[in-house]
């Protein structure tokens, strides 16, 4: 399967010919999935044009810390750098690393690669002349990055712009983006599948103001999204009606309302999808017949007549295509394990997800959540009180397993 890169990419520029082959860099990055924000040193316009890199990129090219036009405006390095979700320096000159190891700060680009969280994975594809490269000042400097966790790309030995051949050559943009993927999503069975991934809870129309709905906040489902578009899949999340946002790339987004939408924008998605996660608290029951006008209020009793909603994840068992794999989610507060694993083997499921609400920290709102998983013939496994994130990547580990 292709391998996918959603990643948030500060491309850092800086001023050596290769500059020409960042082009070529940024168009691949953006078809691979990523979000590309091209930070270029100022001596790299010399090389490349920022309108070349700003339309391949989609977004503007930033170079400058503060403006020069007695403004005052700056640029929110801090934030910038807590946007990436890998800094990648291509190509690197021997002037910019130099300067990386000596933590001098007198460009955009510098004061980014300075302000990065210590998370963020950074790398770098020098680009130098053979002597450059060979010299022991850029030798010693990449080596305290490197230190420091900076991971090269090349050099690759060829023919230089200097006219001589040896190392120093900025690695081909394909050798780039490839060497990314192997590091940041290779290792995962999830990189490049098709996951539909539902989220939240619906909202069934008692007339035009009301509704019958339930407390799911959706952070379990868009935890899980968002885990498994790191992991190079690519997610197809259909949610109810939700303030949560997500910004990363490999994610496409359905809003839906009703039990009736979800069911319909899931069985449109399910049957091309490797695996379906219905994290989704569905209305079990809607309303017989939504009013068209506001009920008014009268003093009797107010009867509303409901009626069973389509049970989406019995649907997806029934018609499960040979190598797909789904996972449910259950809530029950009585005989737990017992109900759990009826809906493993009544609705076909290749692992569920059992949630207690007895669970001080767990389920509806909270950031928090404590499960236990079921697989068919395996012993249930009880997962600790984790973070919605940490369960969402032991869910996923689990799925990955069964893979
Ligand atoms: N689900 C669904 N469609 C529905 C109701 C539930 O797809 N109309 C899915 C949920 O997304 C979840 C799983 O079914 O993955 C279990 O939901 P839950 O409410 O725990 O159980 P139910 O199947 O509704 O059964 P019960 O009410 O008997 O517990």
């Amino acid at each position: 399967m292709e391998n996918f890169l959603n990643r948030k990419v500060l491309l850092g520029v800086s001023g050596g010919i290769a500059a020409y082959k960042a082009a070529m860099l940024t168009r691949l990055l953006v078809k691979a999935g990523c979000e590309v924000q091209v930070v270029m040193t100022p001596s790299a316009h010399d090389f490349v044009t920022p309108l070349t890199l700003s339309t391949l990129s989609r977004r503007p090219v930033l170079t400058e810390l503060f403006a020069r036009d007695g403004t005052g405006a700056w640029t929110d390095h801090v934030h910038l750098a807590r946007w990436a979700d890998v800094l990648l320096i291509a190509p690197a000159t021997a002037n910019t690393l130099g300067k990386m190891a000596m933590g001098l700060c007198d460009n955009l680009l510098l004061a980014c690669w300075l302000s990065l969280p210590e998370r963020t994975p950074v790398y770098v594809a020098p680009a130098m002349d053979l002597e450059m490269w060979r010299d022991g000042a850029s030798r010693s400097n990449l080596d305290k990055l490197t230190a420091r966790g900076v991971r090269a790309i090349g050099p690759e030995s060829g023919e230089l712009a200097s006219g001589l051949t040896g190392l120093g050559r900025m690695s081909e943009p394909e050798h780039i983006v490839q060497a990314l993927r192997e590091a940041l999503v290779g290792g995962s069975k999830l990189s490049g599948m098709r996951m539909l991934i539902t989220a939240g809870g619906t909202q069934e129309a008692i007339d035009p103001v009301r509704f019958i709905g339930n407390r799911s906040s959706g952070k379990m489902g868009f935890a899980l999204a968002e885990e498994a578009a790191l992991r190079g899949a690519r997610v197809e999340l259909v949610t109810g009606p939700t303030n949560l946002r997500t910004e990363r790339p490999g994610i496409s987004r359905t809003d839906v309302v009703s039990a009736a939408e979800m069911a319909a924008a899931c069985k449109a998605l399910a049957p091309s999808a490797d695996a379906v996660v219905m994290t989704a608290a569905v209305a079990d029951y809607r309303p017989a017949r939504a009013s068209d006008g506001k009920l008014k209020k009268k003093d009797a009793v107010l009867r509303i007549d409901l009626e069973p909603t389509e049970d989406i994840l019995a649907w997806m068992g029934a018609n499960k295509p040979q190598a797909q794999r789904l996972v449910g989610f259950a809530l029950e507060t009585d005989d737990e394990l017992t109900n759990a694993l009826g809906k493993l083997e009544r609705k076909n499921l290749d692992l569920l997800v059992l949630n207690s609400l007895r669970d001080a920290g767990a389920g509806f709102g909270t950031d928090t959540n404590k499960v236990t998983l079921l697989a068919p013939g395996k012993d249930p496994s009880a997962l600790p009180l984790m973070s919605k994130s940490e369960t969402a990547r032991a869910i996923l580990d689990r799925l990955e397993e069964s893979l």
